[in-house]
């Protein structure tokens, strides 16, 4: 059996990248394995450090999670704020993370690009947290999408550089994973790069059919194929992508014929593309409103998953402290 383990942050809802990069493959492992997931609300601070809402930001992920079919009794369903275990272990891995391999990370450069103003120190060493997010359980397997490949390397790194400094086999070295062998990467409805909550490219599992219908018709596309079989730019490319992951395959494969042939009318492929999303996200949004309004199941998931998680963690950091050599008198 494996140590499963995921999280996302509670910066907004959940889109359909969050969906098909890390919640389904969680959905599908709860039963085998021993799983944990969690709500990132710590790593959501980075780039939000006064949020509006914090709590209903929590409240409306932790529903999206129960909602997608993540089974809180047989998961363990936490919130990272609720572990003090892990802000200790961060700080105990941090003193074996260097500033010079954090700032060379992909993530970091990328948010610095973003957000030249707040180039907090959380932001360096957002890696080294969600190392110790990830290793504080002993996970394995990690369910994530593609861009979170990188850090799943650092985590590594981390855990085997504990092991060798402190001449131990403690603690594994977890890889990133995806039922379906390839990390995946969600576009946006931009023509560009991959679904974000706040790149506004993007479709939430909460967003009602009209406001589905609304997105999918403005999604860029390009003048259409003027030769047969010719290549796709990326706008297009990524419609198809949402389609694989949404239609049934006949319908991918009656719009790709049209594409080979010169005779797509992108509106079409458009059209049947939000239809596709909306059945799929159909029972998702129902059982978010029935979830949503219900404050005692909520707390007692909460309430109980935490208390799981710190078992583990607790175990964990005892052992760590020991390693380490922290000593009662
Ligand atoms: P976050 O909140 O950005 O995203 C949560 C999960 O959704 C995946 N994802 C995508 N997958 C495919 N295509 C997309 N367009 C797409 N957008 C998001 C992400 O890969 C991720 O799996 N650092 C993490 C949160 C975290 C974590 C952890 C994850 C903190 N500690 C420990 C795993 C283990 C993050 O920012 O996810």
């Amino acid at each position: 059996m494996e140590i499963v383990l995921s999280g996302i942050r509670s910066t907004g809802k959940l889109h359909l990248g969050n969906y098909f990069g890390a919640l389904k493959n969680f959905v599908k492992m709860q039963h085998e394995n021993r799983c944990f997931f969690f709500i990132a609300d710590y790593h959501s601070l980075t780039t939000h450090p006064t949020p509006d809402d914090l709590h209903g930001s929590v409240k409306q992920v932790i529903t999206e999670y129960l909602a997608c079919g993540i089974d809180p009794d047989v998961a363990t369903v936490f919130l990272q704020s609720d572990l003090p275990e892990v802000s200790e272990l961060y700080l105990l891995l941090n003193m074996n993370a260097y500033v010079g391999e954090l700032e060379r990370t992909t993530s970091f450069k990328d948010k610095v690009r973003l957000q030249p103003n707040n180039v907090n120190a959380g932001l360096l060493t957002y890696p080294v947290l969600m190392a110790a997010d990830i290793i504080i359980h002993k996970a394995n397997k990690v369910p994530v999408g593609k861009d979170q490949e990188q850090n799943l390397e650092i985590t590594r790194k981390f855990a085997k550089r504990f092991n060798h400094i402190y001449k131990v086999n403690f603690f594994p070295e977890p890889t990133a994973y995806n039922f379906g062998d390839d990390l995946v990467k969600i576009p946006g409805l931009d023509g560009t790069g991959k679904m974000g909550k706040s790149e506004g490219n993007g479709i939430f599992l909460a967003d009602p059919p009209e406001v589905i219908r609304k997105k999918v018709m403005r999604a860029v596309t390009d003048s259409g194929p003027t030769r047969n079989n010719q290549e796709m730019s990326d706008p297009i490319k990524n419609l198809f992508t949402l389609m694989e992951v949404v239609s049934e395959p006949e319908t991918g494969k009656f719009f790709l014929d049209k594409y080979n042939q010169c005779n797509i009318r992108y509106g079409d492929l458009k059209k049947q593309l939000a239809e596709d999303i909306i059945k799929f996200t159909n029972p998702f949004r129902e059982r978010i409103t029935e979830i949503y309004s219900n404050d005692a199941y909520l707390r007692r998931v909460v309430n109980e998953g935490a208390e799981k998680a710190r078992l583990s963690a607790s175990k964990t950091l005892r052992e760590v402290r020991e390693i380490i050599g922290f000593k009662p008198f």
